[in-house]
């Protein structure tokens, strides 16, 4: 029988899933499963598409509906329940089951990418789903971090306050990009920070892969500071959908 998984999100063209799983698809000799994509311009047509889609066995869930479609579950795994964002759906007996492989992946490869030898304080750009991912990687990680929000709220700073207190940038040596500022087809968006605040002593993680290098990596780059894009935990966290599809 067919299996088909796929991409829901606001607008999903630009995402590196579908070649991804199509290339392990063919890779594998698995000729009957097939990898889609699915725009919803609201999370409540989640029901319809699992209705009306014959063989869906597994959904990737990207910007804006980590945690909206929390709500659409019969049940969510501890883990994504405590992190409080979902980006894989197994629907396995007409069941839905909400899991979060963005916080393994993203804890995995920084954990790789940063120096053992250096303390490091945090600050994390946006506060959504795959923030909430980042945080929680962070802790694991006992890594100290601030939140950067439009909104004004306790325990949050405006992009307005990192503009009038140069030392919150200066004292973060890592800074991580969870927003969608700079991601396909807006290329020439970042999120409006003092870049001449960065140094050689900052490190840089964009969680967007498409473009490799945004506007983001390449102001800091051009500062001297080490910088990371998302592609290697997009590939981390399609590994981890998969084991959950298949267990
Ligand atoms: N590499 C990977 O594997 C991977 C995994 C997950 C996500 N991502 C990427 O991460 C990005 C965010 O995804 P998400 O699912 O977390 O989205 P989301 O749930 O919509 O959260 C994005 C957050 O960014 C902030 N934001 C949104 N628009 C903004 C704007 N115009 N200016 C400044 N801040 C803005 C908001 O925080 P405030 O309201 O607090 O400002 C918002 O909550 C996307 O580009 C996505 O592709 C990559």
């Amino acid at each position: 029988m067919e299996k088909i998984f796929g991409l829901i999100g606001q607008t999903v063209s630009h995402s590196f899933s579908k070649s991804y799983f199509d290339e392990k698809f063919f890779r594998e000799g698995l000729r009957d499963h097939h990898y889609e994509l699915f725009p919803l311009n609201d999370i409540s047509e989640i029901e319809n598409l699992i209705q009306t889609t014959k063989g869906l066995s597994g959904l990737n869930v990207t910007i804006p509906y980590k945690e909206q479609v929390i709500k659409y579950l019969d049940e969510v795994d501890p883990a994504a329940k405590k992190i409080g964002a979902v980006n894989v759906i197994k629907i396995q007996n007409g069941k839905r089951k909400g899991f979060n492989t963005d916080m393994d992946a993203f804890y995995e490869t920084i954990e790789k990418w940063l120096p053992k030898d250096k303390r490091f304080h945090a600050l994390v750009l946006g506060t959504g789903g795959s923030s909430k991912s980042v945080q929680e990687a962070l802790i694991k990680l006992k890594i100290p971090y601030k939140l950067v929000s439009r909104t004004a709220s306790k325990g949050k700073y405006t992009y307005t306050e990192l503009e009038k207190n140069h030392s919150i940038i200066k004292e973060s040596n890592l800074i991580i990009n969870t927003t969608p500022l700079g991601m396909h087809p807006n290329t020439n968006t970042m999120p409006p920070i003092d870049y001449e605040l960065l140094t050689p002593d900052h490190f840089v993680y964009d969680l967007i892969y498409n473009p490799a290098r945004t506007m983001f990596l390449q102001k800091a780059e051009m500062r001297g500071a080490t910088a990371k894009n998302g592609l290697e935990m997009l590939h981390v966290q399609a590994e981890k959908s998969w084991m959950i599809w298949n267990n």
